[in-house]
């Protein structure tokens, strides 16, 4: 039987808010901070980093999920986002994407500011109907290659 440790949301939030003062936003000077919580209760951070080539951006929650990634983390069972902004940030598409991938469509986003505001999002309200590997190796199950 395993037994689900709790997720730690004030902890969550404190190393968003943390981190967010390290992103490195010249050019939006939007500074987002990301912090998650894996499945073995570790937690990894990442903030925005911008480049002088704009699209070369890569958000927070990217960062964060590359982070835990590069440590041997695959499993992730909570994210907040934090930026110091009166409306509280969402996800871009592109994170979503990513998020997808590592945490599980029942998973919590958490969305917070520096007002203490919060939102909570499950994965899969985030971005329905998402691609995922799920469809990958469903396909390869079912489809031989082509032979002529
Ligand atoms: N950004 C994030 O890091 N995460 C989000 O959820 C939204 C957008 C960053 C990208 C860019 O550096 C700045 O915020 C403005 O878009």
């Amino acid at each position: 039987m395993s037994i689900k440790t709790p997720i730690d949301w004030a902890l969550l939030h404190q190393q968003a808010e943390q981190v967010c003062n390290k992103a490195y936003a010249p050019y939006s000077h939007f500074k987002v901070g990301a912090a998650l919580q894996s499945a073995d209760d570790q937690v990894f951070v990442g903030c925005n980093v911008e480049n002088a080539s704009y699209g070369l951006t890569v958000c927070a929650e990217r960062n964060c999920i590359a982070a835990a990634v590069a440590q041997g983390v695959q499993d992730i069972k909570a994210l907040v986002v934090f930026t110091p902004q009166t409306e509280l940030t969402t996800p871009c598409g592109a994170c979503r994407q990513v998020i997808a991938e590592f945490m599980d469509p029942n998973a919590i986003i958490g969305l917070v500011n520096h007002l203490g505001n919060t939102k909570r999002w499950q994965v899969k309200d985030l971005l329905p109907a998402a691609f995922t590997p799920k469809a990958l190796s469903a396909s390869s199950q079912t489809t031989e290659p082509h032979s002529h």
